[in-house]
């Protein structure tokens, strides 16, 4: 963020007495922290070696850092994001489109039935960590290959930060209601507690590197009273269904983490377990094996709550498959995927990393934060 917003900020949290007001100021304050894209294909593409597929229709660009004639996000707000995209496949030509981050393969979205005369679309997500510079697009991957779209449009591209680096600065939360909740409470403290001298040193020790001991402790409790939970994992491996004698329900374990905010999510385990109280995102896609039925279960606690199933064990093409719910979580619940453990049943994963699995908090609960905070 640069100085001068800062400075615009604070002399607002200083100044203004309204809560109203207030919270007026802290959306445009909160303006430069913004990064969201959406953009779409209205005509199919011809791939090649390492193209970069570009894109003429822009629904959303905040920020500005989404150009579509290049096809490259570039990061300006260093932080977490979120990405999608759905891509059309061509009929009777394979498609491989790739989720880049610089020149490194994120995850890919594969269709091998060059035979298939149907026209199909197909989705994928994950959250990446991002610094300042960094880019972020789709490629096209070999040829001969050819996406898919017209303007109904079938490909778009879509992105948004979901938890800025800058976080400690500004509150704890990006809920704008949240954080706009949070700062009033901050500038009536600081009313109540202190003048316009307090404002100005605390203006000094926002805006100077060196950290001093007060607010090496507001750090500590700000880590405590973190409100992020994000976390985005990949596996490479296929998983096989195979009867067992003793039914067991254990969940999908992943072997990379792209991010994991607030260390909520157990890799090994495969297991996400909620800190933050709140109402959560999920999305996650899995891959169909040849010859086997895909059932792949969202799981909250031990109940199910979203399943996804692809019937179709006869065939021989590999497939992906996405869905994606919101949850509201109490402490201590758990989320996972769990993919039915029986022979005939399997998902399809490679190092191209078919199987994903994203969640994020969207809100956190506001009472009990409140609470948190009056006993502080
Ligand atoms: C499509 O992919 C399949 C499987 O990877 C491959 O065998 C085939 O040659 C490809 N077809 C074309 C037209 O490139
Ligand atoms: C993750 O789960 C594994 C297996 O249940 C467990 O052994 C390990 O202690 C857990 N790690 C953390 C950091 O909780």
């Amino acid at each position: 963020m640069m100085p001068s917003t800062l400075q615009l900020l604070i002399a607002l949290l200083c100044h203004v007495t309204s809560p109203l007001i207030f919270s007026h100021a802290a959306a445009e304050g909160a303006t430069e922290l913004r990064s969201a894209f959406s953009v779409a294909r209205t005509s199919s593409m011809e791939g090649g070696p390492k193209m970069v597929i570009t894109f003429d229709k822009v629904y959303v660009n905040i920020g500005h850092d989404f150009d579509p004639k290049t096809g490259l996000f570039r990061c300006r707000v260093p932080g977490a994001y979120y990405f999608s995209f759905t891509v059309g496949k061509f009929p009777r030509k394979n498609l491989s489109v790739m989720l880049m981050k610089n020149k490194n393969e994120v995850q890919v979205i594969v269709y091998d039935e060059h035979h298939g005369k149907d026209r199909k679309v197909q989705s994928q997500s994950a959250m990446l960590q991002l610094e300042f510079g960094d880019t972020v697009w789709l490629r096209l991957h070999g040829t001969p290959t050819r996406l898919y779209s017209n303007t109904g449009p079938y490909t778009t591209f879509n992105g948004y930060l979901i938890y800025p680096d800058t976080y400690s600065y500004l509150g704890n939360s990006l809920s704008d209601q949240e954080s706009a909740d949070q700062q009033s409470s901050h500038a009536s403290n600081t009313k109540v507690t202190a003048g316009n001298k307090d404002c100005a040193q605390k203006e000094d020790r926002m805006l100077s590197d060196q950290p001093t001991a007060v607010m090496e402790k507001e750090e500590e409790e700000e880590e405590e009273n973190d409100l992020r939970s994000a976390f985005s994992v990949a596996r490479s491996q296929s998983v096989l269904g195979k009867d067992q004698g003793i039914f067991q329900h254990k969940p999908m374990t992943f072997d990379t983490d792209f991010v994991n905010i607030g260390a909520d999510f157990n890799t090994s385990a495969g297991e996400f377990t909620c800190r933050v109280p709140g109402a959560y995102y999920f999305s996650f896609t899995i891959g169909k094996l040849p010859h086997k039925t895909m059932s792949v279960k969202l799981m909250k606690n031990h109940l199910e709550v979203q399943a996804m199933i692809f019937d179709d064990s006869s065939s021989k093409r590999r497939e992906m498959q996405s869905q994606s719910l919101m949850l509201a979580l109490k402490k201590g619940d758990t989320v996972w995927l769990y993919s039915h453990q029986h022979d005939g049943y399997g998902a399809y994963s490679n190092h191209g990393k078919y199987i994903t699995f994203t969640g994020f908090l969207v809100y956190p609960e506001l009472t009990q934060h409140r609470q948190q905070r009056q006993k502080n």
